[in-house]
């Protein structure tokens, strides 16, 4: 018998700018190009998903899985300010449209990480008028498409920056703008700035209004869309006399942010690994604890826990939006999604509301300061043809989805 409800989503995540390819108008591009970039290397053409993701539903689809999280690029569909692009909004008609006739349950992110050049310059979250900006804009990917889009996720990971400021985790906000970030997460001395990048705010108030009036617009209409947020939930532990640190870390990281998301119709669960918090801080992980690409302790139990903590603050039903590792070793990337699927069932067991798992990612693709270096993909990407080469995963991953469960 199956472990999961009826009609759960089973499915992988992508995000525009890591797997489209040619986003130039988007802040990350130039910053990926500046002197003194944090970049390992650029996007480029990433993975030309832009064209072909016809082939790349197609294989989705084929494999047994229902539901496909991609997003849509605000720097493509609004290149300069005020001006929508009507090619664009199309094109991402298209691909929801493409999802629907496979039988593939699209859910759509609004905003993952990348934005218009001009956004950026104006200040990003930060600037003047950004909580509108984001909302015109959301209402008018809603207009073109909100019909045909059954789950809306507004802001990926709007708690990221404040989740930086207490971890090693390291994407490209290495700034010199008083974010308050750890030491090894700035430029070097002397190094040029970058032009700026927009990631989320800190201030969890901007982020809170944006998401709020962007979910209004969804609501507003056409069509039903179920709208959340989707959460970067870490699961942050008290290593022995470390208790007081990370209740404070876990209260401004992870249950400040819940809190926002107790009007929503979901919350996005993204886990992957733990840390644990001593009383001078986060440890390392320790010696001979295996560890991913990124150097994250392979933990899977994480998805479970920060899964009952984001039920049980937000109170609303949970969708797991990201959940994976980089890894090139294709069996340990089934072993510890099996683990973090165990792991899932039970909380289904138990009541919680879990409408459904979808693995990060679907492609090999530009892991951000990264770059390509970084394989987390269900299905390899040759980075020359851009031929793809399905991972025995991803079939098992279509095979649990078919069955729906066991492992
Ligand atoms: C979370 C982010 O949403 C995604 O863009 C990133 O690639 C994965 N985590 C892995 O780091």
């Amino acid at each position: 018998m199956s472990s999961f409800p009826e009609g759960f989503l089973w499915g992988a995540s992508t995000a525009p700018h890591q797997v489209e390819g040619g986003n130039v108008n988007a802040d990350l591009w130039r910053s990926e190009w500046a002197p003194g970039s944090p970049f390992r290397e650029p996007s480029g053409d990433a993975c030309d998903h832009y064209h072909r993701y016809p082939e790349d539903i197609a294989t989705l689809a084929e494999l047994g899985l229902n539901a496909y999280r991609f997003g849509v690029e605000w720097a493509r569909i609004e290149p300069e300010e005020g001006y929508f692009s009507r090619a664009a909004l199309d094109h991402y008609r298209r691909m929801v449209a493409t999802c629907l006739e496979r039988g593939v349950t699209p859910v759509v992110t609004y905003y993952h990480f990348s934005s218009p050049r001009w956004f950026a310059s104006a200040g990003g979250w930060d600037g003047p008028g950004a909580v509108d900006r984001f909302a015109r804009y959301a209402e008018r990917v809603t207009e073109h498409i909100g019909d045909l889009v059954p789950w809306v996720c507004t802001i990926n990971e709007p708690n990221l920056i404040s989740l930086m400021v207490h971890t090693r985790f390291a994407p490209a906000a290495s700034r010199e703008d008083g974010l308050g970030l750890p030491e090894h997460l700035r430029l070097p001395e002397g190094a040029p700035v970058p032009p700026p990048v927009a990631w989320p705010s800190p201030n969890i108030e901007i982020m809170a209004k944006a998401h709020r009036k962007a979910a209004e617009a969804v609501k507003a209409g056409p069509g039903d869309s179920a709208v959340g947020w989707t959460l970067a939930l870490l699961d942050l532990q008290a290593a022995e006399g470390g208790e007081q640190r990370c209740a404070a870390a876990r209260q401004a990281t992870l249950l400040d942010w819940l809190d926002v998301s107790r009007d929503d119709d979901f919350v996005g669960v993204q886990t992957y690994t733990r840390e644990r918090i001593g009383p001078d801080g986060l440890l390392p992980v320790p010696d001979g604890v295996p560890t991913t690409q990124t150097g994250w302790e392979v933990y899977p139990p994480a998805l479970a826990h920060s899964v009952r903590l984001a039920a049980e603050r937000a109170g609303v039903p949970v969708l797991v939006t990201e959940n994976g590792m980089a890894t090139d070793d294709d069996e340990a990337r089934i072993a510890y999604t099996r683990a973090a699927l165990e792991g899932l069932a039970e909380c289904v067991a138990d009541g919680v509301d879990v409408r459904g798992y979808l693995h990060w990612t679907l492609l090999d693709n530009f892991e951000w300061t990264s770059g390509y270096a970084m394989t987390f993909g269900l299905i390899a990407v040759d980075r020359t043809t851009f031929a793809r080469t399905v991972k025995p995963s991803a079939r098992w991953l279509g095979e649990v989805a078919r069955a729906g469960g066991p492992f």
